[in-house]
């Protein structure tokens, strides 16, 4: 039994080292060997960074088409868009009108008075429609068009202390 064992052993040794000497035998080849090969791949690897290039703009492009945050250095005509402002305070909301009409663009103008607070539009199933930040110091532009009248939850959206949670306005669309 012990004298199987051994010569198990001998034979798979003796199997390693054959590979390892095919091995070495056959590694004489030189740097020129390999630079056809090499030149090959570097050729693929730049085809393939061109083509992830151009996939990733194409997807950019189609992803964010329309661009969800509006132009925030436009001046938006009162004659075109319903303008409310918006201002986040430690715990409350002032928006003025807290009304508007659907079918029409609405601006809101959006700040804060002390600490970011986060203005989130949701619908009466408490989705979420539109959003952007309140930030003391900065006016930030929202554009929604309201399709259909109903009642919209203002909540914020950012941790802005205690009585975070309660921070809850409506808004109607008429
Ligand atoms: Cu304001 Cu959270």
């Amino acid at each position: 039994m012990i004298s199987t064992v051994y010569a198990i052993t001998l034979v798979g040794i003796g199997l390693v080292m054959a590979v390892f000497y095919f091995v070495i035998i056959n590694s004489k080849k030189t740097e020129a060997d390999y630079q056809s090969i090499t030149k090959k791949w570097y050729d693929v690897r730049s085809k393939w960074f061109i083509f992830l290039l151009i996939l990733g703009t194409i997807v950019t492009f189609a992803s964010l088409n329309p661009f969800p945050i509006p132009d925030q250095h436009k001046e938006y005509s009162s004659n075109d868009y319903q303008i409310v402002a918006v201002n986040g305070h430690q715990w409350y909301w002032t928006m003025t009108p807290a009304t508007v009409k659907s079918g029409q663009p609405v601006e809101f103008q959006v700040s804060a008075a002390d600490v970011n607070h986060g203005f989130g539009i949701y619908d009466e199933n408490l989705v979420l429609i539109a959003q952007t930040q309140a930030m003391p110091g900065y006016t930030n532009k929202l554009i929604h068009t309201f399709d259909k009248p109903g009642k919209f939850k203002i909540l914020c959206l950012e941790y802005c202390g205690l009585a975070h949670h309660v921070m809850i306005t409506e808004l109607t669309v008429e």
